[in-house]
């Protein structure tokens, strides 16, 4: 019998993601038995009495689990794609370089299908099995540089996180549909520059390059200010459409 992946969540704030329930499960706070995490309960304890919340992991839960290999683009990051391009249910997409996959798999958790191209074999090792984490089935893993080509065509929208994404730019005015949307993702601004260079006489019209700052904030009873730290610059998202 399969159990599906389970979350255990403790009262410090750290979350464990159990895979396999017929297995005990092993934490700082006490080892949790198997028959405990088939019980159902909604909460379980170890062997030395520490409590935990049993929740169904959700697809954040699974991101946060990610085995990183190279870079990732961030949530804030990852929130503006979607947001900008309208990103739903009926979205066929094309992402490059897959890396560690947090783009292709957060677009894959809302759009109908992603094909990922990725040239280097570890990360493309890297993302088979960062698909097995989320089991995802709409998601089509290519070890190939998208610099040669891009097989899909008629595509809703295509992301490219790679060091020179002008080099594809002839594949992606081929492969995208009228109206689909082009996200390049790029740490620096030279790199924007050059891309935008690569546009001009093509059929992609550049909408905006963006970037975005997150700050969090300290809430307790008598504080209530900004953290000193914060994530600041990621990268640029410049966002295009082929006209
Ligand atoms: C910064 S990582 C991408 C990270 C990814 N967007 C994520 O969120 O996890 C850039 C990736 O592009 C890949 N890459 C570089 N050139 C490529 C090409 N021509 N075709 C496909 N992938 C390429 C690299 O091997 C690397 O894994």
């Amino acid at each position: 019998m399969v159990f599906q992946k389970l979350l255990l969540h403790h009262k410090t704030g750290k979350k464990f993601l159990v895979k396999d329930a017929s297995l005990d499960y092993h934490t700082e706070f006490g080892s949790i038995l198997s028959a405990e995490l088939k019980s159902k309960k909604a909460v379980v304890e170890s062997n030395r009495g520490e409590a935990f919340s049993v929740l169904t992991p959700s697809f954040t839960d699974l991101w946060e689990q990610l085995q990183r290999g190279p870079q990732v683009i961030v949530q804030k990051d990852i929130g503006l794609i979607l947001a900008k391009t309208g990103a739903n249910g009926s979205f066929r997409v094309v992402d490059a370089g897959g890396g560690s996959g947090s783009l292709c798999f957060s677009l894959a958790n809302v759009c109908k299908e992603v094909t990922v191209y990725e040239v280097n074999q570890d990360h493309y090792k890297l993302l088979v099995k960062n698909k097995e984490l989320f089991g995802m089935k709409n998601v089509h893993l290519k070890q190939k540089s998208i610099y040669e080509e891009i097989e899909e065509k008629e595509l809703d929208l295509i992301t490219l996180d790679l060091p020179e994404p002008w080099k594809a730019m002839l594949h992606v005015e081929k492969a995208l549909k009228s109206g689909g949307f082009l996200v390049v993702y790029a740490p620096q601004l030279t790199q924007v520059q050059q891309f935008y260079s690569s546009v001009r006489g093509t059929g992609i019209k550049i909408l905006e390059t963006v970037e975005l700052l997150e700050r969090q904030w300290k809430v307790e009873e008598r504080i209530l200010r900004p953290e000193h730290e914060m994530l600041g610059h990621t990268g640029f998202l410049v966002l295009g459409r082929k006209m």
